[in-house]
């Protein structure tokens, strides 16, 4: 067993694990968030996609103690507050992008760090970032559209947020 303490979607907590438990058994069953999905539990489908300070990991694939010390975000910490969702999730929510639903939490968790360090990805590069995300249900024309739909959400903010500034 290994004592850890991560900084879960902006929350410190302790944890007792188990020497190579994947991060998805400890989210879903010590921390009851159940967002974050199992899909292949080898790395390949992405379903278990979340954020370990910033990037993009496979969680099921991904000791728990490695994560010690460092910040982990799930799809329930994605949106900056109750009131305002992340431009990924709103930009989902405009084109109706999920069907069954099981893997949007992954997809949306890969577009979010996509987009962090790439906000105005071409096609390509979005396929690219998003290849290891895999949709049962065949949504990759309407997550594309709508990774560039959060993108202009993006780039909106940011051409606001000057404004918002000098009118403090
Ligand atoms: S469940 Fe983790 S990549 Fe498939
Ligand atoms: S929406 Fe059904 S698996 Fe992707």
């Amino acid at each position: 067993m290994s004592n850890i303490e991560i900084t879960l979607n902006g929350e410190a907590r302790q944890l007792s694990v188990e020497d190579g438990t994947p991060l998805l058994w400890v989210l879903r069953e010590q921390l009851a968030m159940m967002g974050t999905k199992f899909g292949c539990g080898v790395g390949l489908c992405g379903a278990c996609t979340v954020h370990l300070d910033g990037n993009p990991v496979r969680s099921c694939s991904y000791p728990a103690q490695l994560a010690n010390g460092r910040k982990v975000t799930t799809i329930e910490g994605l949106a900056p507050s109750d009131e305002e969702l992340h431009p990924v999730q709103q930009a989902w929510l405009e084109m109706n992008t999920p069907q069954c639903g099981y893997c949007q939490s992954g997809q949306i968790m890969s577009a979010a760090a996509l987009l962090a360090n790439n906000n105005s990805p071409d096609d390509s590069e979005i396929d690219a970032a998003m290849s290891g995300n895999l949709c049962r249900c065949g949504t990759y024309p309407r997550i594309r559209k709508a990774i560039h739909r959060a993108a202009a959400l993006i780039a909106t903010d940011q051409a606001d947020a000057p404004a918002e500034e000098s009118q403090a």
